[in-house]
């Protein structure tokens, strides 16, 4: 079941809503052991590369298609650092609608560019950052009449609560911290609302402390001043002006909560034990958290035995140029069997 059928009685959706879905939401939420063992917390990892595109994208993207399917909409736009597009690409390929997306040329991860080449959207690669693409897909939006599926569309960030209600259904109640982590700023904040709808509906008791972590090089809610050039290996966030920004402070606020800033290095290195220590591969903005949190252990300011989930936000598969650049190649060897034994006994 999709998020739209699974959560209908949380969401805006009318009869008319088509109930669209390529089967996005319900990710696993797992524990690592040893990193949380490393940690000495409860760590939990929920895995939105799982989802149909392969980032948590695909849950606010079904509600904002369905939206603008909804309301007769002509084709859809998007600017996006990658994973939005490909979400985008996805679910107008299946609703077979017009979608256009802009890009910051050179700067989007090769799957992500493979997903929206392949789901046959119009891909616009612009010279700029995502910052000034947003800003010209939100302009064509309001000229063309075209549906914007950024976040700045609220239904986006409607269907991106669910992440929130199922991480309370799976532990039976919210974590003590959510770590996640922060590019345009709407993902932390769809949580935090869906956290806060649960406790109104008396689902839960008590909200988790909402911590933010964003690339040293892309950091302006951690900084407080919007970030003109934003670089950083962890594309996905490379954002220097996050659109949902005062939502965002707003939930950190609300939650005491924080925001916190992690190198490059700290990333990979986090992407690194993730995968090795604890059989996930996820994209490198993913393990931003991960960073934050072993970077906050040294601190001494992680507290013992806490519950803590991470978002693990997009699949590792999506950026595979990034990885290479980080593990060694295979060994080869020629086709006997003398070679292999020489190898795997070394
Ligand atoms: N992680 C990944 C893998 C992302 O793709 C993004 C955002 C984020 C985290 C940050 O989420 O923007 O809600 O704070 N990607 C957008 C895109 C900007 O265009 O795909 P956010």
């Amino acid at each position: 079941m999709g998020v739209i059928d699974r959560y209908a009685e949380l969401l805006p959706v009318t009869d008319k809503t088509p109930r669209i879905t390529l089967g996005e939401g319900s990710t696993p939420l797992v524990h690592l052991d040893g990193i949380s063992r490393m940690l000495e917390i409860e760590l939990w990892a929920k895995l939105e590369g799982c989802n149909p595109s392969g980032s948590f994208k695909d849950r606010g993207m079904v509600m904002a298609v369905a939206k603008a399917l909804e309301d007769g909409a002509k084709a859809l736009v998007c600017a996006s650092t990658g994973n939005t597009s490909a979400s985008a690409a996805a679910y107008a390929a299946a609703a077979q609608v017009p979608c256009f997306v802009l890009l910051p040329a050179g700067k989007v991860a090769l799957g992500k560019l493979a997903q929206a080449l392949m789901y046959g959207a119009k891909v616009i690669a612009v010279r700029g950052n995502f910052d000034r693409a947003l800003e010209m897909a939100r302009e064509a939006a309001e000229r063309e009449g075209f549906a914007i599926v950024n976040s700045v569309n609220p239904y986006r960030l409607w269907g991106q609560r669910s992440g929130a209600w199922e991480i309370c259904e799976a532990l039976g109640r919210a974590p003590d911290w959510h770590a996640i982590p922060v590019g345009n700023a709407g993902n932390i904040s769809a949580y935090w609302a869906g956290y806060k709808q649960y406790k109104e509906l008396g689902k839960i008791d008590k909200l988790p402390r909402m911590m933010g972590f964003q690339a040293v090089g892309a950091a302006p809610l951690v900084t407080g001043q919007p970030c003109p050039n934003p670089e950083t290996i962890a594309t996905a966030i490379r954002i220097g002006n996050p659109v949902s920004a005062h939502l965002a402070k707003e939930a950190v606020a609300q939650s005491s909560g924080e925001f916190n800033s992690v190198t490059d290095e700290e990333i990979l290195a986090a992407q690194y034990i993730l995968s090795s220590k604890g059989g996930v591969f996820a994209e490198p903005a993913s393990c931003a958290p991960l960073a934050g949190l072993i970077k906050l252990k040294k601190e001494g300011r992680l507290p013992r035995g806490i519950t803590a989930v991470m978002i693990l936000t997009g699949n590792g598969l999506k950026d595979p140029d990034t990885a290479m650049s980080q593990v060694g190649r295979p060994v080869e060897i020629g086709d006997s069997f003398d070679e292999l034994m020489e190898v795997m006994k070394g």
